[in-house]
């Protein structure tokens, strides 16, 4: 247990999730802003009910806090881009780029995943897989997957939470003081495959067309036969070059 830049630590052996604990523990918070940390994960969770594979060495956080705001959606792109700046920390000239809705890719590979739940009462859950130590095998995941380690970042997980929350706070401030627009500015300089032909997966159906940006809501925009679709959720995949 500790305090770590305004955020109430807790660190356990061995949970199922760390979204479920930091969920449960909301309902009888040990502080206003919590953040929860294992050393493994049984049954990590990713998003569209998908397996988080929680390989040693790695980091599974989940931080709970309260946030009054309907749009609490909004905070996957706080995350990323706190996640990108966290990275670039250790390696100011790595190519880290962004992929929308929330993932961080470091040469293309994807370093880490956002699961944003509700919590107790007005609280949000925000769980974070960061790949430390090890990436999963390519075939057990959707997206290739690297770890810092292979790209040459060393460092631990606990080193990484206490970079990452600085770099939290900051964007976070940014979103309360100057709103969305400010965070999308930033994330938009920061994403990959900008006006460049794009996949999204649907549950239904797969579409292809340019990748225009996201909307005020962080809704992808998709233009095919020069009309723009607005997409809430679903898989992105670049085109090869
Ligand atoms: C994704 O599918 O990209 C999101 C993955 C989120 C994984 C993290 S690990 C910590 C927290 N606990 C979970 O069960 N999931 C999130």
């Amino acid at each position: 247990m500790a305090d770590l830049y305004g955020w109430h630590w807790q660190d356990y052996p061995e949970t199922n999730s760390t979204n479920d604990l930091a969920a449960k523990l909301s309902a009888n918070p040990p502080a206003q802003r919590f953040v929860v940390t294992a050393e493994r994960q049984t049954q990590g969770r990713g998003r569209r009910g998908r397996e988080w594979q929680s390989l040693t060495g790695n980091l599974f956080m989940s931080l709970a806090m309260e946030e009054p705001s309907p749009n609490w959606s909004e905070l996957v792109f706080v995350v990323s881009l706190a996640l990108l700046e966290t990275v670039r920390v250790y390696q100011p000239e790595i190519n880290v780029r962004l992929k929308w809705p929330n993932d961080v890719l470091v040469k293309g590979r994807k370093i880490s995943g956002i699961l944003l739940e509700k919590g107790a009462g007005l609280y949000i859950i925000i769980g974070i897989g960061v790949n430390i130590a090890a990436a999963p095998l390519s075939t057990e995941s959707l997206y290739p997957a690297a770890s810092l380690a292979e790209s040459g970042i060393n460092t631990d997980r606990c080193a990484f939470l206490a970079a990452f929350l600085q770099q939290f706070n900051r964007f976070y401030e940014l979103w309360i003081k100057s709103g969305f627009a400010a965070v999308k500015e930033q994330w938009l300089k920061k994403a990959l495959g900008l006006n460049r032909e794009i996949s999204v997966n649907l549950p239904r159906q797969s579409l292809d067309g340019i990748f225009r940006g996201i909307d005020d809501n962080g809704c992808l925009l998709l233009e095919t036969a020069g009309k723009i679709t607005k997409i809430a959720a679903g898989d992105v995949f670049f085109q090869k070059d």
